[in-house]
């Protein structure tokens, strides 16, 4: 083996030489990235502070200014909103979520359930005027199902996203910082998950159900004299009287906005920008809102407010006397042999005698 005059081997020597290059190979890949910010940080950051001193400015406030501003800087990770160094927009999301979209949906919902406290404690609802024992069928078991399926994940959905907005003003107090971080932890996977079967339900039941909301001539009337729930009258209604026709509307208008901004925030990696989806945020929300606000109505009214409906939604049947007071224009179609409900009532006389 060949030695040098220091004494050191050429295989040490060529050891040494391939231990020094990777150490420079690893320090480079560490540093030459690194080159863009110096660039920045010393360059850019000398030039902006002599224009702005040049100007009398501060030159910190002046940078995070044109940061706030959303003036390009630099980003190692390149790609969507490559150079966005602050999105200052986030700031006016928030206060429009924690703002208006908080407190307008609390008055919303809130004055929903007290107006609806004092209509029931002033007149007591509607009650059914004169139960004749002849039931029709108006739910078959499949409307019957596809109802309870939607209204039952709507529910739950509607806490657990209530509970994301609402959580930090009204649980946090109530359950404490963990306590809550715990219930948020469940409440949002939940939500997520629940959501995707929702949204099918959502629309088998609003496409099965178009055909009896069409709006008619005689819907007009119906709204004319508030459903009779003021003056005790009964204007005329179809299989849907006018007040559900509009909530359905609300729930096709509402369910379309509620499960588009939805999708935009469950899926983020598909490439939306974060404009994007604060925008999708503040429209679920407020979808949201409207639609929990209109569905404490309809709850309200298919218990409580209407002495009858509630037993066709659970036996599928209801009593002529409900529908003649309620879905007059129906029932004369059901007795004429037309408008049947469903298929289960085939076979049957239209207003059975149980
Ligand atoms: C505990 C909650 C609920 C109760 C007690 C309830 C009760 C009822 C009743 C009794 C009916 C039949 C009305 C009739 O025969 O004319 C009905 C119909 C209907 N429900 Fe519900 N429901 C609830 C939740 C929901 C939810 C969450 C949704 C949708 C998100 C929903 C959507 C509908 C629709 C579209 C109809 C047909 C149109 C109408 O009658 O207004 N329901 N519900």
């Amino acid at each position: 083996m060949s030695e040098s005059p220091s004494g050191m081997s050429r295989r040490a020597r060529r050891l040494r030489a391939m231990l020094w290059s990777i150490v420079l190979i690893a320090a480079g890949g560490m540093l030459l990235p690194l080159t863009a910010y110096v660039w920045t940080a010393t360059v850019q950051a000398q030039e902006s502070a002599e224009k702005a001193q040049a100007d009398g400015k501060n030159p910190r406030s002046e940078y995070w200014r044109e940061v706030r501003e959303a003036a390009p800087g630099y980003t190692a990770v390149r790609g969507q909103e490559t150079d966005v160094l602050i999105q200052s927009r986030g700031q006016v999301w928030r206060e429009v979520r924690n703002g208006p979209v908080m407190i307008i949906g609390a008055i919303m919902v809130v004055g929903m359930i007290i107006l609806l406290a004092a209509y029931h404690l002033k007149t007591g609802g509607a009650k059914l005027e004169h139960r004749t024992g002849r039931k029709i069928l108006r739910w078959a078991m499949s409307d019957r199902v596809l109802h309870w399926y939607t209204a039952v994940l709507f529910i739950i959905l509607a806490i657990t996203g209530l509970s994301l907005l609402w959580g930090r003003a009204v649980l946090m107090p109530i359950l404490g910082k963990e306590g809550f971080a715990v219930w948020a932890g469940i409440a949002k996977p939940v939500h997520d998950y629940l959501s995707l079967a929702f949204t099918a339900g959502l629309i088998v039941m609003l496409l099965k159900w178009f055909h009896h909301n069409i709006p008619t001539a005689y819907d007009r009337e119906w709204f004319r004299q508030a459903g009779g729930y003021f003056g005790g009258g009964h204007p005329p209604a179809g299989f849907a009287n006018g007040g559900e026709k509009a909530y359905y509307w609300v729930l096709v208008v509402g369910g379309t906005a509620l499960v588009i901004s939805g999708f935009y925030m469950l899926f983020p990696n598909l490439g939306f920008e974060r404009a994007a989806m604060q925008n999708a945020n503040i429209i679920h929300n407020a979808s949201a809102l409207i639609l929990c606000t209109a569905v404490i109505a309809h709850i309200y009214l298919g218990t409580l407010g209407s002495e009858g409906a509630l037993e066709g939604m659970i036996t599928g049947e209801v009593d002529e006397g409900w529908a003649r007071q309620h879905h007059g224009v129906w029932l004369d179609e059901v007795q004429q042999g037309h408008g049947r409900p469903a298929p289960e009532a085939s076979g049957r006389s239209a207003a059975a005698p149980t």
